[in-house]
């Protein structure tokens, strides 16, 4: 019999909740208020971006966030971009995780992974400051095979997979170029792992394309935002994050089965 794998980690991304409230300056809906219901839906942790235009996350959510996160004892998750503002902002919150990913002003959302080959000396240096202060360092990255050993040389403990590419493949119905980008994340998560990194992978991950990533034996965590936050708007929250969970679930029982 196989061993059971361990419980895959369900990090909820709470960045959406800010996007509504904002689009209105008022003060509601509370991105607080939704990492609390998370937490007690079963998320494992917290993620929050903190862009540099601040279009969705503040500092004064980070703030609270990092307070919850610390009295809940679950880990918050920031993702920030390489800048020595981020940097600094994250020596002084000190989350349990720092998530570098790339960040470009126009983008909708975060588009790629970070190319850790070419801001290698900056990454690198942003990584030691940041294991310096005690955050777990996470790259978001493409699933190449230079990007993971650029990642594990840069000092990161953590790669997190870019899933855009797997799960726009499956939403636009294309199945030989769904099949050929899952098979890209097998091979890049067996790869990280034999390098000694934790496997995190995320982004753009619902419902539907959530099964074939949480079966990979070698992932951790994923972390998932935009369509439970949306999937919220009709079930709830706690409705939307549970049917997350149990998919992962019987994702990973089916792996080890
Ligand atoms: N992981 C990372 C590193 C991200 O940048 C994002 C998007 O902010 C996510 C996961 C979550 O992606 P989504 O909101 O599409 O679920």
């Amino acid at each position: 019999m196989n061993a059971p794998s361990p419980r895959l980690r369900l990090g909820v991304n709470i960045d959406h909740v800010a996007t509504i409230r904002n689009a209105r300056g008022e003060d509601y809906p509370e991105p607080l208020r939704a990492a609390e219901l998370a937490i007690a839906a079963g998320a494992d942790g917290i993620t929050a971006h903190l862009r540099e235009d601040r279009r969705h996350i503040s500092d004064a959510d980070i703030v609270a966030l990092s307070d919850l996160c610390r009295r809940r004892g679950r880990p918050l998750n920031l993702e920030m971009a390489v800048t020595p503002e981020m940097v600094d902002i994250a020596v002084v919150r000190r989350p349990h995780a720092a998530c570098l990913v790339p960040e470009r002003r126009e983008e909708v959302t975060t588009e790629g992974g970070l190319d850790v080959v070419k801001a290698y000396d900056a990454v690198t240096a942003a990584t030691h400051r940041l294991r310096e202060a005690g955050a777990r360092v996470s790259l978001f990255v493409e699933a190449s095979s230079e990007q993971i050993m650029a990642s594990a040389e840069a000092g990161a403990a953590v790669v997190e997979l870019h899933t855009g590419a797997y799960c726009e493949a499956v939403r636009h119905g294309d199945d030989a170029r769904a099949g050929r980008e899952l098979a890209r994340l097998r091979t890049a998560a067996i790869q990280a792992q034999a390098l000694g990194l934790e496997v995190h992978a995320g982004h753009g991950i619902d419902y539907a394309t959530v099964k074939p990533v949480a079966a990979i034996p070698e992932v951790a965590e994923l972390n998932i935002g935009h369509f439970l936050i949306g999937e919220a708007i009709f079930v709830g929250l706690q409705a939307a994050i549970a049917q997350m969970r149990a998919l992962m679930d019987a994702a990973r029982l089916g792996a080890t089965a």
